[in-house]
Order: structure tokens, then sequence, then C-alpha cells
């Protein structure tokens, strides 16, 4: 008999259930008296051993369900090793449980920071298997993350929305779209939105670059512009900042966030009237979209064919179309970034789109 843990960890997103359908079934076809220990709310369900008994009938009518049935939480990979305020050791105790519940593997579903702490309980003797989520598509190893496709429809759908107003009043609209420290999300649906502008982390942007093509566009006779900025948009002289000093100077910033601080400055640059929205959560929040149904189902489908097999410490990717076992210590700690000079990029600039760069 099999017993299996399922953890949910960091950031939701759309298609967290649809995945952990994809494995139980899979599982329930090989092993129907297999036992799945939902761990409550990420990895502090394992460090304080909460977790629910799931069964078969928990994984019906999922498949398109937002969120995640075992709920999540973010656990700093950074303070794993610190203990926590009563003195207990997070990593002995997570050890504890795993072999308290008898568990033959824990398939963890999560980003980049989840990786890490999957990849050091693996160092510490605990069968795992990940499954790579996130809305930022930011994962190494994998061509794409679940979660990301639903998101850069929602965006997508916001920057459409903005689209008419935008042309009515004759202003420039900023939409602000998440994606942590990338730009992937921002870059698909600033391209699918028809964004005028899209600014990424991965490309530093230049204020007066983006004034002489806002300024382009008017006298083009254009009567808006539409820029998609990622929440991690940097300016050319911020990048050049270090760590320290672009603290510093954060710490002093009135605005709310980076959009704002590009809007007052375009504003006060061409004198056009400038709007700020940003979608936030909602790119994370309600049904996953056809094409995340299908990949969690396949990557919680080859998730079980790897513990079917006993093939442990790894992450199922997926690479040029196909499923890859990706191995854990080759993720944990790195991040996939847009390459500023790959062909999508040069496309997009093709297009006529300015990256303020
Ligand atoms: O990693 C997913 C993500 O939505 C990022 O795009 C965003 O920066 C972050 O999570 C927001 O985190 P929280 O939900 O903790 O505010």
């Amino acid at each position: 008999m099999k017993r299996i843990g399922f953890l949910t960890s960091g950031g939701d997103c759309q298609s967290l259930n649809a995945t952990m359908r994809g494995v139980a079934k899979t599982l329930y076809q090989m092993y129907p008296d297999v036992e799945i220990y939902g761990i409550l709310e990420g990895y502090k369900g394992l460090i304080y051993g909460n977790y629910r008994l799931l069964q078969s009938r928990d994984f019906s009518g999922i498949l398109t369900e937002g969120g995640t049935i075992i709920g999540t939480s973010r656990q700093p990979f950074k303070a794993m090793r610190t203990p926590d305020e009563n003195g207990l050791d997070k990593v002995e105790a997570m050890k504890e449980n795993y072999r308290k519940w008898n568990l033959d593997c824990i398939v963890i579903l999560g980003g980049n920071g989840t990786h890490k702490t999957a990849n050091l309980l693996r160092e510490e003797g605990c069968n795992v298997v990940t499954l790579p989520k996130t809305i930022d598509n930011d994962i190494w190893g994998t061509d794409i993350t679940f979660g990301f496709q639903s998101a850069v429809d929602i965006a997508t759908t916001a920057i459409d929305s903005i689209h008419t107003t935008a042309a009515s009043h004759g202003r420039v609209f900023i939409v602000e779209v998440m994606g942590h420290k990338v730009g992937w999300l921002t870059l698909h649906a600033g391209i699918a939105g028809g964004a005028d502008i899209i600014l990424l982390p991965e490309i530093p942007y230049d204020i007066e670059s983006i004034a002489k093509a806002l300024e382009k566009r008017t006298k083009e006779g254009k009567r808006f512009s539409i820029l998609a900025v990622a929440e991690g948009a940097i300016s050319k002289e911020d990048a050049a900042l270090s760590k320290k000093e672009l603290k510093a100077k954060r710490k002093n910033n009135p605005f709310p966030s980076i959009s704002y601080q590009i809007g007052k400055e375009i504003q006060d640059r061409t004198g056009q009237e400038v709007r700020i929205t940003v979608p936030g959560h909602t790119q994370r929040g309600g049904a996953p979209c056809p094409y995340d149904r299908v990949i969690s189902s396949r990557l919680g489908a080859a998730a079980a064919r790897l513990i079917i097999e006993e093939k442990y410490g790894y992450m199922v990717g997926f690479r040029d179309g196909e499923i890859v076992p990706v191995p854990l210590e080759d993720v944990a700690g790195k991040l996939k970034m847009v390459n500023p000079d790959s062909t999508i990029i040069r496309e997009a600039k093709g297009l006529g789109i300015s990256f303020g760069d």
C-alpha cells in the first residue's frame, strides 16, 4: 500500500487543484487503496503535523476550481534552518512527520522558494516529486509552469478592457502586471493585448525613451497609448545601483508601485493624462484556462508515473512539448528569466513595440 503526501506551497494559482487531480486519478488507477495525505497550508502543515486524509471523491469536480483544496502559505526557504518562536527545529520536524506518517513520497507543488525547500528535504532523505506551479513562469528547467497561461488570459483581458476607454478619452494607460522579478507574464499579456510599450525587469527602461515613444505615437495621430508594466520593472538608473543602494533609495519612494512612479514621470515629461490599473491578485484567481487544465493533467499524470517507478528527487517539467523529469538539484536556486536577445523580444520590437530601452 502506498502513502503519498500532497503539499501546495507559496502563492496559489488557478491550476493547483487540476494538477493534484491529475496525480491522484493516475495513482488511484494503479493503487486503488492509495492513502493520500493532504498536508495543510504548505510546509506549515508538514512542520506542525497538520494534514487531512483525502478520498477519491475529494478530487472530483476540482478540475475547473481555482485555489487549492489543501491551502497554502509562504514559508521562506531562508528561515527553514531558523528555529520557530518555540525553538522548534523546522527541518527536523518535517522529517519527523514524514517518518511518522510513513510516507512513500511527498508530491510538492510550488514555485522557486518551494523548490529550494523541496530540494532540502530530498537532501535530508525524504522522497519528493515536485510540480512547477506559478503564474510567473520563472522556474528553471521547464518551458512553462501551470498557472501561467491562465494568468496571461486575465492580464490580457485587463489590457483589452482598457483599450476602449483609453481610445475614448485619449489617455495614456498603464496596466501593471504581476510576475515578481521576471517579465514573462507582462511580455505575453502585453503582446496579446496589443500594448504599445512593454516594460520588463530584464530590460531596464529609460524614461526619456518611453516619453519619445509616446510622443511619436501622438505625432502619428494616435490618441492613446497603453503600457504593460511588470511589477518588477526597473529603470536603467536603478539597475546600475547595488542591492544595498537600491534598498535605501526605495525606502524613501513615495509611490505605491513602479507604475505610479512611471505614470508621474510620463505626465511630467509629456503633459499627457495618465491612468493606472493594477489587476493584482485577480491574475491568480478563477478557473484555470483549458490549456492549463491540459498541462496540469499531463504533468500530474507524469508525477504519478514517477512515483509508480519509485523515481524520486525530480521536478516534472515540460520541454519542447514533452514531459521530462528534471533533477531537483538542478532546479533549486535558479531563475528562468526573459532573455533580452531572444527572438520573441526581436519579433515584438519588429511589431513596433517599445521596451523603453
Ligand atoms: O509568485 C506569484 C506572485 O503572484 C507574484 O507574481 C507576485 O509578486 C507575488 O506572488 C505576490 O505575492 P503575495 O500573494 O504573497 O502578495
